[in-house]
C-alpha cells in the first residue's frame, strides 16, 4: 500500500477572484459526424418530438448543466453557407463539407438550432464564416436572426415560420483562422483586418452584440502570442473576447503528464492575457479583452476515430467518437479548475463538443443515450459552482512529469456563496499512483455545520462507460471528517472531487 501524500488548502472569502460566470459552462454543437444528426436531432427516433429533437438527449443536456452553446462550427463554419440551412427542408441543397470530407444534408440549420437552444434554456453563440465568405454574409445572417421584420432577410425568417427575432447576442468572428487546416486560413494581419471590419459592420446592425475574435488554436501553434497581439491591434476596439482552444490526450502511456495537462492550460491563459494586456497598454485603452475558451477537452487525435474520410463523402458518419475513461474525466475536472481559477478573465468557455463527437453524451441511432465518464465532473461543477470564485494556494508535494517538469499533486479552486453559506472546493489529485490526504481549513468561512464530498475515480483509470455498461464509472459520495473548521478526506490517485461545506 502506497503511503498517502499530505496536502492542504485554506479557504478565505477575502481571496475573491470574480463571480462565477455561468458562461464557463458552455458547450459546442458542430455539424461534424453525429453531433447534430442522430445526436441532438433524429426524426423517427422513439424519443423524438415533432421537430425531430431527441428528448432523451435533451434531458441529458439539461442534466449536464450547459449554459451556452456555440454553433455551427468549428472547422465546418469556414465553408458554410447559412442560407442552405433555412427555409423548406425539401428545397435545401446537399453540399460538400470540405472540413470533414462529408456531405451536409442541411436538414438542420440556423432556425432549428436556435429553436432547440431556446427550448433547452441555453444561450446560443453563433459563428460566422470568415473562411470562404466575408462581411456581407455575416451581415445577412445577423439581419436574418436579429431584426424583428420589415427587411428582406428578416421577412424571409418570418416567412420561414419564425416571427420573433432570435436575438443572438454572442458571435464568433470565424473559427481557428490561424490554422493551416482551416478553409480560408489567413495571416494575423489579413484576419485582424477582416474581423475588425466585420465587427464594425455587425455593430451597425445591432450595437448590443458581444463579439469574439479568433485567438490561437492551441498554445503550441508557432504563431501563438504574435497572433493574439496582431489580431487585437486591429480589433481591440471592436471585440469583447479573444478565443482560445486546447485539446489534451495521454501520449505514449505518460499518465503523469496527461494528468498535469492543466499546467499547459494555465500557461496558455496567462499568455493570452499578457498579449491582450500588452495591446491594451499600447492603445492606452481602459477596456479589457476577456477570453472565450470556446473549445477545450480531451481528444485522442491520433486514434482511428478521428480519421477523416478520404475517398468518399459520407453523411453524418461516426467521427471523433472518443470513448472516455476515468482518467480522462479527472483531467476534464482539472481543466475546469483552471478555467474557474481565472474567472476574472476567462468569462466564457465551451466544452467541445456536446454529443457523440468528443462528447460527454453518446447516442446510438434509434437507440440509447448515455453519459460518458467526462459528463460527471462537468455536471457537478456546473451544478455546484455558485457565488464567487476563491483563489486557494495548494500546499502539496510535487512530482516530476516528462512534459511539465515538477507538478503539484494537488490542484484546487473554491467557490463561496455567501448568501447561502455554502462553499465548494473542487480538487484534483494529479499523482498517478499516490493517494492523498487532503486537509481543508474552512475557518475563514465561519463555523462549519457539515460537509459532503463527491468523488470521480475508478481503481482502473482506464475504466469506461459504454452502451453495454453505461454506469461502469459513476461519481460517489465519500466520507469527510469534520473537526471544528478543519475538514479532511482521502483522494485516491487519479481522482477529482467536489467538497461541499455548509456554514
Ligand atoms: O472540435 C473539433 C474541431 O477542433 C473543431 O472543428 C475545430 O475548430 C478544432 O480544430
Amino acid at each position: 500500500m502506497t503511503q498517502p501524500i499530505e496536502a492542504s488548502i485554506a479557504l478565505d472569502p477575502a481571496h475573491t477572484v470574480a463571480p462565477v460566470s455561468r458562461r464557463t459552462f458552455g458547450s459546442f454543437v458542430e455539424h461534424l459526424g453525429r453531433c447534430v444528426y442522430t445526436g441532438i436531432f433524429e426524426p423517427g427516433h422513439p424519443s423524438a418530438d415533432a421537430d425531430g429533437i431527441r428528448t432523451d438527449v435533451a434531458d441529458l443536456v439539461r442534466e449536464l448543466g450547459v449554459s451556452s452553446i456555440r454553433y455551427p462550427g468549428g472547422n465546418f463554419v469556414s465553408g458554410y453557407r447559412w442560407e442552405d440551412g433555412v427555409g423548406p427542408v425539401a428545397e435545401r441543397p446537399a453540399r460538400l463539407d470540405l472540413a470533414w470530407h462529408t456531405t451536409e444534408s442541411n436538414r438542420f440549420g440556423t432556425n432549428e438550432f436556435l429553436r432547440w437552444a431556446a427550448t433547452q434554456g441555453v444561450e446560443p453563440m453563433m459563428a460566422v464564416n470568415l473562411g470562404t465568405r466575408g462581411i456581407q454574409e455575416a451581415l445577412d445572417l445577423l439581419e436574418y436572426c436579429n431584426i424583428p421584420g420589415g427587411t428582406a432577410l428578416s421577412d424571409l425568417r418570418r416567412a420561414h415560420g419564425f416571427a420573433a427575432p432570435h436575438k443572438v447576442r454572442m458571435w464568433c468572428l470565424g473559427n481557428e483562422m490561424d490554422g493551416p487546416w482551416q478553409v480560408g486560413h489567413k495571416t494575423a494581419t489579413e484576419y485582424g483586418r477582416l474581423a475588425a471590419e466585420t465587427a464594425r459592420a455587425m455593430r451597425l446592425i445591432d450595437s448590443d452584440l458581444e463579439l469574439v475574435a479568433c485567438g490561437s488554436s492551441g498554445s503550441a501553434m508557432p504563431t501563438f502570442g504574435e497572433w493574439e497581439a496582431t489580431v487585437l491591434e486591429h480589433t481591440y476596439n471592436e471585440v469583447d473576447f479573444i478565443s482560445a482552444h486546447a485539446y489534451y490526450e495521454e501520449k505514449g502511456g505518460d499518465l503523469a503528464s496527461f494528468l498535469a495537462s492543466a499546467v499547459d492550460m494555465d500557461g496558455f491563459i496567462e499568455g493570452v492575457i499578457s498579449a491582450a494586456d500588452h495591446v491594451r497598454a499600447v492603445k492606452k485603452a481602459s477596456k479589457r479583452i476577456n477570453i472565450s475558451f470556446d473549445e477545450w477537452n480531451v481528444w485522442y487525435m491520433d486514434r482511428p476515430e478521428s480519421d477523416i474520410p478520404k475517398h468518399s463523402w459520407p453523411e453524418a458518419p461516426r467521427l471523433l467518437e472518443d470513448v472516455y475513461c476515468a482518467a480522462d474525466a479527472v483531467v476534464v475536472g482539472s481543466l475546469l479548475i483552471s478555467l474557474l481559477r481565472r474567472s476574472d478573465r476567462v468569462t466564457a468557455a465551451s466544452l467541445a463538443q456536446l454529443v457523440n463527437v468528443i462528447a460527454p453524451i453518446m447516442t446510438e441511432p434509434g437507440g440509447d443515450a448515455w453519459r460518458q465518464t467526462t459528463f460527471y465532473p462537468f455536471a457537478l461543477t456546473s451544478a455546484l459552482a455558485k457565488g464567487d470564485v476563491l483563489r486557494v494556494m495548494p500546499v502539496s508535494p510535487v512530482h516530476a512529469t516528462e512534459r511539465f517538469g515538477d507538478v503539484s499533486a494537488l490542484d484546487a479552486v473554491a467557490t463561496w456563496d455567501a448568501d447561502a453559506g455554502a462553499g465548494v472546493v473542487f480538487a484534483v489529485n494529479r499523482h498517478p499512483s499516490s493517494p492523498m490526504e487532503l486537509s481543508i481549513d474552512a475557518r475563514g468561512l465561519g463555523t462549519v455545520a457539515g460537509a459532503t464530498a463527491t468523488l470521480v475515480h475508478d481503481d482502473d483509470p482506464k475504466a469506461r462507460n459504454t452502451q453495454a455498461q453505461p454506469d461502469r464509472v459513476l461519481p460517489r459520495e465519500v466520507p469527510v471528517t469534520v473537526d471544528g473548521s478543519r475538514l479532511t478526506l482521502s483522494l485516491p490517485a487519479v481522482s477529482w472531487a467536489a467538497v461541499q461545506v455548509r456554514v
